[in-house]
Formats: C-alpha cells, sequence, structure tokens
C-alpha cells in the first residue's frame, strides 16, 4: 500500500507541477480580435442551422412515425416529392448558401497590409518569435498592440506545427521548408494562450504560447525596454560564468554576451517571461533552477540535459537568468 502511495506520488508530482497557471483566456466562442470574430461568427451560423436540420429531420421522423402507427395511407406520389424536396434542393440550397458565406467570410480574414510583422518558427516543443524591424528576440510569447494589423509568418525548424489563439485567430500551419502568413488583430488589451494545434510528437500538449495585446503605448514602451541591451553586473557575473562553462551558451543565446546558440529559445530576456517550457510552468526562481536541474523531469523528451551544478553554481545561474528582464 505504502509503496504504490510513494509510487503514485512519485508518478504524479511532475505532473501537477509541470501545468502552468497562468492568468490567460482563450476560447474561440469569446473572440477578442477580428479574425477570431469572423469566425465565431461563422460558427454560430452553422450551428443555427445544422440545430435547426436536426429538429426539421427529428420532427419529420415523429410525424412519420406517428402516421405510421395510425394506418394513414401514403399519398400517391408523395415520396418523391419528399426525396426532391427534402433531401436535393433543400441540402443544395443550404449547402451552397454556407459555402458562399464562408468563402465571403474567410475572404474578410487577410487585411490588405501589416502594421507589425512578427517571425514565428515552431520547434518541438517550442516556438521561436522574432521581430526582424525591431531587432527583438524572444520565445513562446508574443507581444502585440490593440488594433492593429498583425503579420506572422511561420516556419517550422523539424516537423509541421499549428499555431492557434483561440480568441484571436484560427489555425495556420507552420510547415518545414515553406513559409505560411497568418494574419492576428486584437481588439482589446489581454493575455490570450495559444497552442500547438497538429500533433508533432510526444510533448505536443505542451507547446503552449501566449499573447499578450497591450494599448499601443504600453506596446512601444516594451519595445523600449526590449531593445536595451543589458550588461549583467559584477555580482551577475558568476552566473553569466557558469552559463558559459556549463555549455548553455553552445544551445541558447543571451544578447550582449558571448553566448550565441540558436538550437533552444532566446533567454535575453527570460526573467520576463511568463513560463517555462512553452507553457509548462510558471516562470519563477524554483521552478527555473528545477528545470536547469533536472528538465527531463518537468517535461520528458525535450532536448535540455539536465545540469550536474553544486548548489551555489546553480543559484548563481538562476539568479543571473532570473535577473534578465
Ligand atoms: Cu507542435 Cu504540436
Amino acid at each position: 500500500m505504502k509503496e504504490t502511495c510513494s509510487f503514485l506520488i512519485i508518478f504524479l508530482l511532475p505532473v501537477i507541477y509541470a501545468e502552468a497557471q497562468i492568468h490567460s483566456e482563450s476560447s474561440a466562442i469569446t473572440p477578442a480580435g477580428y479574425q477570431a470574430q469572423v469566425i465565431s461568427e461563422i460558427w454560430w451560423w452553422m450551428l443555427g442551422i445544422s440545430s435547426f436540420i436536426s429538429a426539421l429531420v427529428l420532427l419529420l421522423l415523429i410525424v412519420g412515425l406517428k402516421l405510421r402507427r395510425e394506418g394513414t395511407p401514403r399519398p400517391p406520389g408523395g415520396d418523391l416529392w419528399f426525396i426532391v424536396s427534402l433531401g436535393l434542393v433543400l441540402p443544395f440550397v443550404i449547402l451552397t448558401g454556407l459555402l458562399l458565406y464562408m468563402l465571403i467570410a474567410t475572404n474578410k480574414l487577410i487585411p490588405p497590409n501589416a502594421d507589425l510583422t512578427i517571425n514565428v518558427t515552431g520547434h518541438m516543443w517550442w516556438w521561436d518569435v522574432e521581430y526582424p524591424a525591431e531587432k527583438i528576440r524572444s520565445a513562446n510569447e508574443l507581444y502585440i498592440p490593440t488594433g492593429k494589423d498583425i503579420r506572422v509568418e511561420l516556419r517550422s525548424r523539424d516537423v509541421i506545427h499549428s499555431f492557434w489563439v483561440p480568441s484571436l485567430s484560427g489555425k495556420t500551419d507552420a510547415i518545414p521548408g515553406l513559409v505560411n502568413t497568418h494574419w492576428l488583430r486584437a481588439e482589446r488589451p489581454g493575455t490570450f494562450w495559444g497552442a500547438c494545434a497538429e500533433y508533432c510528437g510526444l510533448q505536443h500538449a505542451r507547446m503552449m504560447f501566449y499573447v499578450v495585446a497591450l494599448s499601443p503605448e504600453n506596446y512601444e514602451r516594451w519595445v523600449n525596454e526590449r531593445k536595451r541591451s543589458k550588461v549583467p553586473t559584477a555580482a551577475q557575473s558568476a552566473g553569466l560564468n557558469a552559463f558559459m562553462d556549463e555549455g548553455c551558451s553552445e544551445c541558447h543565446a543571451i544578447k550582449g554576451t558571448n553566448a550565441q546558440g540558436d538550437v533552444g529559445p532566446d533567454l535575453t530576456h527570460i526573467g520576463s517571461r511568463l513560463s517555462l517550457g512553452s507553457g509548462t510552468a510558471v516562470n519563477n526562481y524554483g521552478n527555473l533552477a528545477a528545470w536547469i536541474a533536472n528538465p527531463q523531469a518537468i517535461k520528458p523528451g525535450n532536448k535540455m540535459p539536465r545540469a550536474y551544478l553544486p548548489p551555489e553554481q546553480l543559484h548563481s545561474l538562476t539568479s543571473f537568468l532570473m535577473a534578465l528582464k
């Protein structure tokens, strides 16, 4: 009994621990963006029409059963009229109408030009985020200004992923060797979660990201803060040294240092990120230290090996990273 309990606790702990609880929202039927609004209108129309047809079919079934039980004779030629009108003409009219409506509606999803372009590259299992004009690099988070048309250029480094923020827009695949364009426009500020919507391997479910929509003034402030490069203080140099000595810089980049790896997420502003491991855990000192010490316990299968660091070194490395706001 005891063994079973401890086994269960050991087995479940990383699972319980790993689910990030970040205050965010997202649902395709509570749109906060222009594209999501258009898509949700299509959804409501389809739900309404299909509910109406289902009710009609049920009603006809009940009437049919009742007439049969009462032994009412069929009207002559009635079957053919029924099949042609309700089986052919009605579905044709409804489906053609819906098709035309959808073609017109989806055409409205693409704005004439972009106010901002962001490059997003899917990796197993995280998202690289780059603002080419602003020279900002991040991961698993897109900060955008409200009321602006955002073009997301989607790429993939390995397999097919799919970029989806339910409250803001539809899904677009990130396909290796192709550049797909995805459009977003947030109408109000907020933090909206997004997810990979195409099965892409072991940690597909933990390939989440966040879109933080800020008012244009706050967005400007965010850009200026991100552009400022930060030189590590003397107190942080032990952490930076650990970062370089442990080989972290082989995979990760930190702007303003010699760390220029591009296998893993850019860590220039890791301290300000909402989550670790693409929405796997909340970003705080404890979780970051646990992640560095044994990332495979938190997100099995990810590409980061564990770092065998003595406690003081783990502390200075974690403190240094958390200070990179
Ligand atoms: Cu990436 Cu599923």
